[in-house]
């Protein structure tokens, strides 16, 4: 099947500076996938040329199957973009920006529909409101009406709730889960983590223009982090034992719980492996797990350092 989204070898330059240097990447359809990365990492970028906003420098990038650049009509049609920075026509009410959206692609007998985003993102008794009466939430919703109006089989969205309560976010993200679960293609970026790592079946991370990891969210989770391990013991331990010292142990609680970190499963082995050699077993063991958070900032950190090594090139 073609797939919803396809990036290859993208590259943009503004003047000297390099947003994109060369990432690929691709979205099956139906798939929901995150872009995950730092403020100027090359998200927006991304999405923009992908909504044909910008062009690349290098590359290409297709929507279902369309160039974006060479078959443009195509791939915005099959398209819906909303865009990171909010803006709203001030003088034009949303039924009418709904309307005239619809309009500009085309969509004949859109009214029904319209009426059902109206209500599905709760702005319904707002229909009649000019852009400049809108609050900074209703405009964000009303961005997402726009996006959804010629039923787009692909939707990416920037940021979408950059700014918005956390109840209004539960219901927008029930919304979306809704359209993606009728088959809607997902491309998203957010810097609320937990909602990437709640909604996105695979995430890429972005950093400084590449791409620094792609892969199912769980893996993802799996693979990279630290755990941090609590184990509860009986008779309290009057020292950390020196075979388990390197893992940045500590003991708490008069010596009831030793607190630790383990990297990857060789090191989470050696651990449980050292204190069945020393005979001691506790009674409870507390694991966290790794959020995204723990794995973005791992990633993010990394290249940080990389990136400044090869500066002088
Ligand atoms: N229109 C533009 N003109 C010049 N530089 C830009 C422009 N848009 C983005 N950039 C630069 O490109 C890089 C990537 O930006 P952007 O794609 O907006 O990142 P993100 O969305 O991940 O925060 C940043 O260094 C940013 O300053
Ligand atoms: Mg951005």
């Amino acid at each position: 099947m073609t797939p919803a989204i396809q990036v290859t070898g993208l590259g943009k330059k503004y003047g000297q500076v390099h947003a994109l240097r060369g990432i690929s990447f691709e979205v099956a359809q139906g798939e929901f996938f995150g872009l995950l990365g730092p403020n100027g990492a090359g998200k927006s970028t991304t999405l923009n040329i992908l909504a044909g906003l910008t062009r690349p420098s290098s590359g290409i990038a297709r929507v279902m199957g369309y160039d974006v650049v060479g078959e443009f009509r195509l791939s915005r049609r099959n398209l819906g973009v909303v865009p990171q920075e909010v803006s709203t026509d001030r003088l034009m009410s949303i039924r009418k920006t709904l309307q005239v959206q619809a309009g500009l692609f085309g969509v004949r007998k859109a009214s029904a529909w319209i009426e059902e985003l109206l209500h599905r993102l709760y702005l319904w008794e707002h229909r009649d409101k000019l852009g400049h009466e809108l609050s900074g939430g209703m405009k964000r919703r009303l961005l997402v009406a726009k996006a959804l109006v010629h039923k787009p089989p692909v939707v990416i969205l920037d940021e979408p709730t950059a700014g918005v309560d956390v109840e209004l976010r539960r219901e927008f993200w029930g919304f979306i889960r809704e359209i993606h679960a009728a088959g809607t293609t997902i491309l998203l970026t957010t810097h609320y983590l937990d909602e990437a790592e709640d909604g996105c079946e695979r995430i890429g991370i972005l950093g400084q223009g590449r791409i620094l990891a792609l892969e199912k969210t769980s893996d993802l989770l799996k693979r990279h982090s630290d755990r941090e391990l609590r184990l509860r013991f009986d008779r309290p331990l009057p020292q950390i034992p020196v075979s388990l010292r390197e893992f940045a142990a500590e003991l708490l609680e008069g010596g009831h719980v030793l607190a630790l970190r383990t990297k990857g499963k060789e090191d989470r082995e050696a651990f449980w492996r050292r204190l069945a050699d020393l005979g001691i077993a506790p009674v409870d063991v507390e694991v966290k797990r790794p959020d995204l958070e723990d794995v973005f900032l791992e990633l993010t950190r990394g290249r940080g350092e990389q990136q400044g090594r090869e500066l002088p090139v």
